[in-house]
């Protein structure tokens, strides 16, 4: 597997692979591999041929507070991961080259950026979304892979490729989860033996929301398996996030709890 560090690497390499017939496919990672992060890995080499995921840990979608000097940081075991996936290269750009002094340009998603997490996490999709299309516009592959598991931050990417004209197909893929229905995290390793038998009640819970019935039930179940605090839990139209109306035909139902010191998130489809 190729280990791409800079701008211009990268661009030489895909457009030697375009040159001899090939598809490229993108998998943006903050690295702390797990099966997750891999499942986007095989969908990319499934459906262009070849895949290049990228490694960085991007400061700018964390505010002030949050967990950016404790994220798992596992460089080695990750590269053995992606080789072994099948990833024919890897980009792991420097932070000095993605943002070089006096770096000022913010990409903002207005609307979608602004719900749910965005009112949670003030700053976090302004940096998702600048890094993304940072990332895009260096690679400029055919398409892009994203988690369902972060189910906002892929309407929000759709969202600045269609209205930035970025000519990239973006793809979701369906949330890997663990034998207790836990979605797959770099965050789970926060979690003592204790927190992950909460942990584990939340998927099981959102499985429980219904169209029209109520969503305290459901924050009263959260606090009841022992979550300490709920962000929201609650259910949207799909395709807008914004609460469902009469003719909103598929529906979403998405939640951001703690449990101690750790934040987790999740969504699943409504059936009516
Ligand atoms: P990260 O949390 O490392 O996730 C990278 C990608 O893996 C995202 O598209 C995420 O949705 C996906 N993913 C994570 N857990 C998953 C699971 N259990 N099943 C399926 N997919 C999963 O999300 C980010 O990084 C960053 O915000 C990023 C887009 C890289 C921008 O910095």
């Amino acid at each position: 597997m190729e280990q791409i560090k800079t701008i211009r690497s990268l661009r030489a390499y895909v457009t030697e692979k375009r040159r001899t017939g090939s598809k490229i496919a993108f998998v943006p990672t903050m690295g702390a591999l797990h099966e997750g992060h891999l499942e986007l890995v095989r969908q990319g080499l499934k459906q262009a041929g070849i895949c290049i995921p990228y490694i960085f840990l991007n400061p700018k979608q964390f505010g002030d507070g949050e967990d950016l000097d404790s994220y798992p940081k596992t460089l080695e075991t990750d590269l053995d991961k992606l080789e072994k996936t099948g990833a024919q290269a890897v980009y792991v750009p420097s932070a000095a080259d993605i943002y070089p002094p006096g770096f000022s340009t913010t990409v903002s998603v207005k609307g979608i950026s602004e719900i749910l997490e965005g009112a949670h996490r003030p700053h976090f999709f302004d940096g998702v979304a600048t890094i993304v299309t940072k990332m895009l516009l260096q690679c400029l592959p055919d398409i892009a892979l994203f988690g369902e598991k972060d189910y906002q931050q892929l309407l929000v990417i759709q969202k600045l490729v269609t209205d930035l004209n970025i000519p990239v197909q973006i793809t979701g893929v369906p949330t890997v989860r663990d034998e207790n229905g836990l979605a797959l995290s770099s965050r789970n390793t926060y979690l003592s033996e204790a927190e992950y038998g909460i942990a584990i009640q939340l998927n099981k819970i959102l499985a429980g929301m219904k169209p029209g019935n109520d969503a305290h039930a459901a924050h009263e179940k959260l606090k009841a398996a022992g979550f300490d605090k709920i962000d929201y839990c609650t259910i949207c139209d799909a395709h807008t996030l914004l609460p469902p109306e009469e003719n909103t035909q598929e529906k979403r139902a998405l939640a951001a709890v703690w449990i101690g010191k750790t934040r987790l998130i999740d969504n699943l489809p409504v059936s009516e």
